[in-house]
């Protein structure tokens, strides 16, 4: 990433005005002394943690996790920026997540409520779970996946993305799971990029109660000469009909439906990758972050348990996020069934087939604890407070929040329609249920910010404070700490647990992507503040990358897609603030001349481009609005200067533009889109 243009975001950052008054916030709320005696972590964990890091993370990977080969040193930290947790330990995630509890006489415990769109339901105990888990990999095996293979997952939200992804994670092999919404185009990048062998998908799956189909996009990114793929397993899911090809595809209920479920886990070495997730970045091509098994278990089950206050023999939690991202992987596909926690996983849209769904679903399944993003509550809090008002949601005990900032409106929104419903005839609950506002990233593998339910005193829109045993600080410009009351960049200083272990493939992209803006210290990408408590606010990213509902999206990612179109001569994009999704994707192109032209070409030529971008990336990328220009805002040295245009995207006069190298640009834009409208 380009230093100037963090400065300049970090400088829109600094004297945003209206951000020193939404970051003043007076109301606190501290945990109910009830809460507090029952909450599985007391404040003195801090201290604990603080006295000696590494052997913090030790004690909680040896009580949160049964090893097959105990560890030696804690952190192995002798080639920074590559760490090394618990050198020497040797443990399988799936037997964690699965057999040591059916050891335990927890076999009869529901490990997932499935809920799918169309109103199917299944529930797998932790016995059956384990089963499924145990044939599918020994089907994998049987297709000769070995440990150290990749393989890519392309499925819905159903229980078989849970036992594929633990399916491999038994066998060591590295799973690599590709969100259903982006493209056949981005699907094949991350297939070439990991060199799967095997890709698992579905026929198709369901979304606002039409099927949608899925394999398609396999067949398609498999067309190319060449590729990695040995096998396509594939689950039928819609019924929806299929192209087959022989000898590569075969059906899952053929293959694992057929497998022994008799299969013994064995240890791996701590540091075995675990898996790869593709995230968006600064640059044209999304990374690969790779994950190992030791510290990154141990880091999810522990704030899992910490941070949601979770008893497993008796919470049910609902994480709505898709296993496509990595909160899907860490709360979803991992923490709760390290955990041995009861969990609900629902297939589809939250308005489908009504806008109570949701709430349906926390009342049906009793869910106690909930986490989601403020996109979704944002999306609630249109739809009207009367919705939830309907369902008993008297269950709900805790309440998460993760993906982007919450703004202090959706967050006493969030306590107050959520968390205080106390049945469906308006009761109120004396004590709403507390807010945890995560924060984290793809890279961190785990939560690294949140307020602990039971002992810190909420404060609605901030995530407060580092959890244990986690180094976090906000910076200035030159990485000195700044003090209370002051905005820089956010960092951690020391290395954690589930901490990243590299880019696929790409070990210098890695040390230069993140550890090379502060020395020593690890580069988040977001602005943040402390305000006068020390508590931590996030601004939002200081680099390329934008977050629209939650998704990460990278601007230029975007850019190359669009210019990859032949009618593209240039492209600029913009994260714009929009209420509900936070940011949307806002594109600025000049056309070429082969582009079409004339009065009626303009619609048309838009829905070609957002199609365009939509088979490049997928779906979730198209832009909301795509503005033609005449041209676009560069400094002299021919950066394009995205603040200018981010001001036009969201209808602020253009800041300062003396240091561009035409200063009349920013009039012609705003004359063409004068004369466009
Ligand atoms: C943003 C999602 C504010 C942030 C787990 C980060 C947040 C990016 C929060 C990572 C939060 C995530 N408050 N911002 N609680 N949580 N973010 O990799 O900008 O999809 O860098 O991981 O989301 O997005 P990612």
């Amino acid at each position: 990433m380009s230093n100037a243009r963090t400065e300049a975001s970090y400088s829109r950052l600094q004297h945003g005005d209206a951000l020193e008054n939404l970051l003043h916030e007076d109301r606190k709320f501290a945990p109910s002394a009830g809460f507090a005696a029952n909450a599985v972590v007391g404040a003195g964990v801090y201290a604990e943690a603080e006295a000696d890091r590494p052997a913090f993370w030790a004690r909680q990977a040896r009580l949160l996790l049964d090893w097959d080969t105990d560890f030696g040193q804690a952190l192995d930290w002798s080639e920074p920026p590559f760490a090394k947790w618990f050198v020497g330990g040797r443990v399988n995630a799936a037997y964690n997540a699965l057999d040591r509890h059916v050891e335990n006489g927890l076999g009869d415990r529901v490990a997932i409520f499935f809920e799918g769109e169309p109103g199917d339901t299944r529930t797998y105990t932790y016995a059956q779970l384990t089963e499924e888990v145990k044939k599918c990999a020994n089907a994998f095996e049987s297709l000769g996946v070995a440990k150290g293979d990749r393989v890519a997952v392309y499925l819905p939200m159903i229980p078989e993305a849970v036992i594929t992804m633990l399916a491999c994670a038994r066998i060591g092999a590295v799973h690599s799971v590709v969100f259903g919404g982006f493209s056949a185009d981005a699907l094949r990048s991350r297939i070439d990029d990991a060199q799967a062998r095997l890709v698992v998908t579905a026929d198709g799956t369901y979304r606002r109660g039409k099927p949608s189909p899925l394999k398609p996009a396999v067949d398609q990114a498999l067309t190319a000469p060449g590729h990695s793929v040995e096998h396509v397993v594939v689950v039928r899911r819609n019924g929806q009909d299929v192209d087959w090809v022989q000898g590569r595809d075969r059906w899952w209920e053929d293959t694992v439906g057929a497998a022994s479920a008799e299969h013994t886990a064995v240890g791996h070495d701590a540091e075995h990758p675990l898996f790869i997730l593709y995230t968006s970045g600064t640059t044209g091509k999304p990374k690969g972050i790779l994950h190992t098994t030791g510290g990154y278990l141990t880091q999810t089950a522990y704030t899992h348990r910490a941070v949601f206050d979770l008893h497993p023999e008796t919470d049910v939690f609902w994480c709505t996020a898709d296993v496509g991202w990595v909160t899907g992987h860490s709360y979803v596909a991992y923490a709760p069934l390290v955990n041995g926690a009861t969990q609900v996983m629902y297939e589809g849209t939250p308005d489908s087939p009504h806008q109570g769904r949701w709430w349906e679903i926390v009342q049906k399944y009793k869910v106690s604890i909930l986490y989601t993003a403020p996109t979704a509550i944002r999306t609630f809090m249109k739809w009207g407070r009367e919705i939830p008002g309907r369902y008993d949601l008297s269950s709900i005990r805790v309440l998460g929040s993760v993906g982007e900032p919450i703004n202090p409106e959706a967050w006493m929104w969030y306590r107050e329609v959520i968390g205080a419903n106390a049945g469906n005839h308006g009761e109120k609950k004396e004590d709403p249920a507390p807010i945890v506002d995560t924060w984290w990233q793809t890279e961190t593998g785990a939560q690294m910010i949140a307020p602990l339910p039971g002992v810190t005193a909420t404060k609605p829109g901030s995530a407060q404070v580092p959890l244990p045993g986690i180094a976090i600080d906000v910076v200035d410009e030159a990485g000195a700490s700044v003090p209370d009351g002051h905005g820089g960049y956010l960092v951690v200083r020391e290395p954690w647990p589930a901490m990243l272990r590299g880019i696929w493939g790409d070990p210098e992209r890695f040390k230069e992507t993140y550890w090379s803006r502060f020395e020593g210290m690890y580069f988040a990408g977001d602005g943040a503040k402390k305000d006068e408590d020390g508590d931590i606010w996030l601004l939002g990213r200081v680099d390329d990358v934008m977050n629209v509902s939650g998704h990460r999206l990278s601007t230029t990612e975007i850019e190359s897609a669009l210019v990859s179109h032949p009618w593209v001569a240039e492209a600029a994009v913009v994260g714009a603030s929009d209420e509900t999704t936070g940011q949307a994707v806002v594109a600025f192109v000049i056309l070429r001349e082969s582009a079409p032209s004339g009065q009626d070409s303009g619609d048309a030529t838009v829905t070609e481009l957002r199609n365009h971008v939509g088979k490049e990336i997928g779906p979730i990328a198209k832009p909301r609005h795509i503005l033609v220009v005449p041209e676009l805002p560069k400094t002299r040295s021919g950066k394009i200067m995205r603040r200018l245009l981010q001001d036009v995207a969201e209808g602020r006069e253009p800041g300062d533009a003396t240091t561009l190298s035409d200063p009349t640009i920013m009039a012609q834009i705003a004359e063409s889109l004068a004369t466009r409208n």
